[in-house]
């Protein structure tokens, strides 16, 4: 802040105390014993009002939110530049500071029981009932927005509570996902294909899954255009690729839609799947309760 603006904010703020006490002492009448007969001198419908001095706790509260103030405003910056001094913030308080210093605490209480979970297997961890209870929190707070409270996904978010897995289901494979995260690149093909072609290869793939097509489609067209364009990625068979994050199309499973309009699209556009890295926010001892969680979801790893 330049110092012109720093001085602006430090006179407003302390004039305006100023003027509150200024206020608040020299409108003050003494405390009278009793009650008097002065009234203010407003009279409407024959009622006047007394003019009776502020009760003692009205007065006293008043003075404790100027007094409040002035001790919040050396302690917090809020005079211009002034850092203020509360102790324990070397240099003055800041929203930062206070968030790094409960993160340290934080981390200093749970990081040793994290670090416990860290040394064990994934599918030990997944067995352990406070494990799964961090896990599930932590899924709370950094995956639900995405992948939903109950990790059923939604459309373009994939579920992780059912046994269908796009980048792979074993324990490591998940963590790696969470770790650094999974880029899905489906190429858009409509410029190549042609409309004829997009609307021939989309029967033909929901067709695998068992899907009715509208009239007018002809499979074997998009039997073919599949064999020399999507069997790359997707399979011979239409399984799919976990290296690649290219889905299994013969299974019921869309992420992103499965009528003709919506595989229609992602076959002419493309689909860019992002799932972000997870290991610089998170860090690995976190991850790894993680992918704990996310895999006790679609294994029954609770002995009952
Ligand atoms: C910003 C949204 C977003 C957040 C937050 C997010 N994810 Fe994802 N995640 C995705 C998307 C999108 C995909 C699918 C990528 C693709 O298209 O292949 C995905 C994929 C995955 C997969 C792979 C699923 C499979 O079938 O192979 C796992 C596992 C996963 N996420 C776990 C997590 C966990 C655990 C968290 C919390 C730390 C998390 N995700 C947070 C968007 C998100
Ligand atoms: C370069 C590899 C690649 C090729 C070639 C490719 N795909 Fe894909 N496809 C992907 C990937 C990766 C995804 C996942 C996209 C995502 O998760 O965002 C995908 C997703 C899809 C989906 C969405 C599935 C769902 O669950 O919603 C359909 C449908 C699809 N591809 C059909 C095709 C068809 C038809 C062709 C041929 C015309 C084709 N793909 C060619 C890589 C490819």
């Amino acid at each position: 802040m330049t110092s012109f603006w720093s001085w602006y904010i430090v006179i407003l703020t302390s004039g305006t105390l100023l003027a509150l006490v200024w206020l608040i002492f020299a409108t003050r009448k003494g405390q009278r014993s009793g009650s008097t007969e002065e009234t203010v001198g407003h009279i409407y419908d024959g009622i006047a009002e007394y003019d009776n001095p502020l009760p003692r706790w009205w007065f006293m509260l008043f003075v404790g939110t100027l007094i409040f103030a002035v001790g919040y405003l050396v302690l917090y910056p809020g005079m211009g530049n002034w850092k203020g001094i509360l102790p324990g913030y070397d240099g003055g308080w800041t929203s930062a500071k206070q968030w790094e210093r409960e993160m340290a605490k934080a981390d200093e209480k749970y990081g040793p029981i994290f670090a416990k979970y860290a040394a064990m297997p994934i599918t030990e961890v997944a067995q352990d009932e406070l494990a799964l209870k961090m896990g599930g929190r932590l899924f709370a707070s950094h995956c639900s927005v995405c992948h939903g409270s109950d990790a059923k996904g939604a459309y373009g978010f994939p579920n992780l509570a059912d046994n269908e897995w796009i980048w792979g289901g074993e324990p490591e494979t998940i963590k790696t996902t969470i770790m650094k995260g999974r880029r899905a690149s489906m190429p858009p093909w409509g410029d190549i294909l042609g409309e004829e072609g997009v609307k021939n290869v989309t029967g033909y793939v929901r067709n695998l899954s068992g899907l009715k097509n509208p009239e007018g489609i002809d499979l074997d067209a998009g039997k073919q255009a599949y064999a020399t364009t999507c069997v790359a990625c997707h399979g011979p068979d239409a399984t799919g690729n976990q290296m690649l994050g290219a889905p299994n199309l013969t299974d019921r499973v869309w992420l992103y839609g499965s009528s003709f309009n919506q595989v229609q699209q992602t076959v002419r556009h493309g689909r860019n799947g992002h799932m972000p890295a997870q290991e610089d926010f998170l860090g690995h001892d976190k991850v790894h309760l993680l992918a704990a969680y996310v895999y006790s979801l679609s294994n029954d790893t609770q002995e009952q």
